[in-house]
């Protein structure tokens, strides 16, 4: 009797808690907990049904995309990144200026930076001729971002889909979550933090630049006045150094690119690490993950550069953290037609 009691009252607790999460959506500016039971609402088997052939459209344009460009992989990975911090996984960042929308791809950490825009056009125009009005812009970039990954040599992970697009974009926001390349370790862990992420978390993900490049203008701070003395970075290698000085002059070049992983920078590999250790990473973000003197980060360094494997094994648990980043489920948002653009509503 006392039992059933019991068991009545936990089903009344859990209805209510469900009811509670659907009234009001997992979305809000800035700080949320994520990676967290109960799971926001997404599933891998979310288009089972609707649109069973999705992931293997994704990989059939991403393979032409790649053929025509390397880079193009790091991009659309990049693209998961700078959508989940600002607003959540909702492809926030694909939005164009229009009216009401500030496009966050003119924030400062996007703007001529960010890419890939037209290869998400192409693969959502091949979706939405396959399957009308059913794959979201945002499980668009989570799908795009895994199989960037994959053909890039990276890990695979069962990926949760079933996100909905957001119907606004921020800008301010975007200049406010998205770390910049010159920050410190103590403020790259909380940047993390406001999204609910730790440092396994942040070295992990991190990881995520042994494919793609950077301009000077992203690490030219580290050549010519690091800490405002007109000196080059003590932790710098001399060699990488010199070369990077010969790319990136003091004045102007700031569009030139260097790969972040120069020893293997197309496959996704644990070689970042390895450079790491060496002095050798390009952003000032990656070498102070070594020497920012926190052991528990520094030793995750070490610990990815000697087993690859165990850095694919928390890679894959990190960036479905990331992936898990204030979903737009249920009834919150929708499923643009163009990923550029609010869907318009007949009157
Ligand atoms: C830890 C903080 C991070 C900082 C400060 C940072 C910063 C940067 C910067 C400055 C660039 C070069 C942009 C340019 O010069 O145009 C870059 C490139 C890139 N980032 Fe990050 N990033 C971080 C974390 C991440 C994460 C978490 C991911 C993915 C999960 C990621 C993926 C990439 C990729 C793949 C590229 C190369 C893009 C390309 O070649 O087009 N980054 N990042
Ligand atoms: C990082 O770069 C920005 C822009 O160049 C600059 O204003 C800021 O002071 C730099 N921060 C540090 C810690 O050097």
């Amino acid at each position: 009797m006392a039992s059933s009691k019991m068991a009545f009252a936990a089903i009344l607790i859990a209805s209510l808690f469900f009811t509670a999460s659907l009234a009001f959506p997992a979305h809000h500016e800035g700080a949320y907990p994520t990676g967290q039971s109960p799971k926001p609402g997404l599933s891998p088997d979310y288009y089972k049904v609707t649109c069973p052939q999705a992931d293997e459209i994704v990989v059939s344009v991403l393979k032409k995309a790649i053929a025509k460009e390397q880079r193009i992989a790091a991009s659309l990975l990049r693209l998961l990144f700078h959508d989940c911090f600002v607003q959540g996984c909702d492809a926030s960042v694909l939005l164009d200026d229009n009216d009401g929308v500030v496009s966050e791809k003119n924030a400062i950490p996007n703007k001529n930076s960010i890419r890939g825009f037209e290869v998400i056009d192409e693969i959502k125009a091949a979706l939405e001729e396959a399957c009308p009005h059913t794959v979201s812009c945002a499980d668009t970039i989570a799908l795009a971002a895994r199989g960037s990954t994959v053909l890039s040599g990276g890990p695979y992970w069962e990926l949760p889909l079933g996100r909905k697009d957001s119907k606004t974009a921020n800008m301010k926001l975007a200049n406010k979550n998205l770390p910049p390349p010159n920050a410190t370790l103590h403020r790259l862990i909380n940047f993390f933090q406001r999204q609910g992420l730790g440092k396994v978390d942040l070295v992990a993900l991190s990881g995520s630049h042994t494919i793609g490049a950077a301009r000077c203008v992203s690490f030219k701070q580290r050549l010519y006045n690091q800490h405002r003395d007109n000196k080059p970075d003590r932790t710098l290698e001399k060699t990488l150094y010199h070369t990077l000085a010969s790319v990136c002059p003091r004045t102007g070049g700031d569009n030139n690119i260097r790969p972040l992983d120069f020893a293997s920078p197309a496959k996704f590999d644990n070689a970042y690490y390895q450079l790491i250790l060496e002095g050798r990473g390009l952003l000032n973000s990656d070498q102070v993950l070594w020497t920012g003197s926190d052991p528990e980060v520094a030793g995750l360094v070490r610990s990815y550069a000697e087993n690859k494997h165990l850095f694919f094994q928390h890679y894959v648990d990190s960036i479905t953290r990331m992936g898990n980043i204030s979903p737009l489920t249920g009834y919150s948002g929708e499923i643009r037609k163009n990923c550029r653009v609010v869907n318009k509503h007949i009157q």
